[in-house]
């Protein structure tokens, strides 16, 4: 299976917004992640649709709109509306998950389930086959730059096995912490999609910089 580099945009600088979405679209980003607060939900506020409006209108890499917010349900059409072609929602706070999965899909879009550090993989266990992907968390949300938790890494077999059983469609994305030096070990525990904020955006050549990631994806999946 081709993995995915998802640039995480929130982590750019809001000045350079627009020339760091393309060189890392130039470097070869396969999606882009966009992060999506509410204050609540999650401890800091981002942006919303119309940002992400602005840049789905310029760019032809599908956009990947996280949701940690309350009540994602009202917001999810006019994400969809706004562009964004894959949509994860939080297990944590969403009562009636099947139904939202439902909905997104319903909409023409890929629905993801994404999972806290602290929460148990069985949560997933009866809704996995209804995910186009489960975004596991291996930092807690809220902020880029944030450590990555090693513990993640057996999360992320321990979900591959979970869903290889239950859907081997679904994709596992990963998302917090992910850097050069670890990414070949996010990769090789099984993860599809490799959300990078910090680890991209930080640099001053952002191309390059996606590139050397997308080099160590294919390196890892090599072997
Ligand atoms: C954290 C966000 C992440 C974050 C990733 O709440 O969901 O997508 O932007 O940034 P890094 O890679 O710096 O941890
Ligand atoms: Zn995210």
């Amino acid at each position: 299976m081709r993995k995915l580099l998802a640039p995480s945009v929130l982590a750019g600088d809001w000045w350079e917004i627009g020339r760091q979405v393309e060189a890392c679209i130039k470097g070869g980003a396969d999606l882009l992640h966009f992060d999506v607060m509410d204050g609540r939900f999650v401890p800091n506020i981002t942006a919303g649709p119309e940002i992400l409006a602005s840049i789905s209108r310029r760019v032809s890499v599908p956009i990947d709109a996280h949701l940690m917010i309350e009540e994602p349900d009202r917001f999810i059409p006019v994400f969809v509306e706004a562009g964004a072609r894959w949509i994860s929602v939080h297990i944590e706070n969403v009562p009636h998950i099947h139904r939202t999965l439902s909905l997104i899909k319903e909409l023409g879009a890929k629905a993801g389930v994404a999972i806290n550090p602290g929460t148990s993989l069985s949560a997933l266990e009866e809704i996995v086959r209804y995910a186009d992907f489960v975004l596991l968390m291996s930092v807690n949300p809220g902020f880029s730059g944030q450590r990555f938790i090693e513990r993640s890494l057996d999360r992320i077999a321990e979900l591959k096995t979970l869903r290889d059983r239950i859907n081997p469609e679904c994709l596992i994305e990963v998302d917090g912490g992910i850097k050069e030096e670890n990414v070949v070990s996010v990769v090789r525990a099984g993860a599809d999609v490799i959300v990078v904020g910090s680890g991209i955006f930080s640099a001053d050549d952002v191309e390059a910089k996606t590139r050397r990631f997308k080099e160590l994806i294919s390196s890892a999946v090599a072997v």
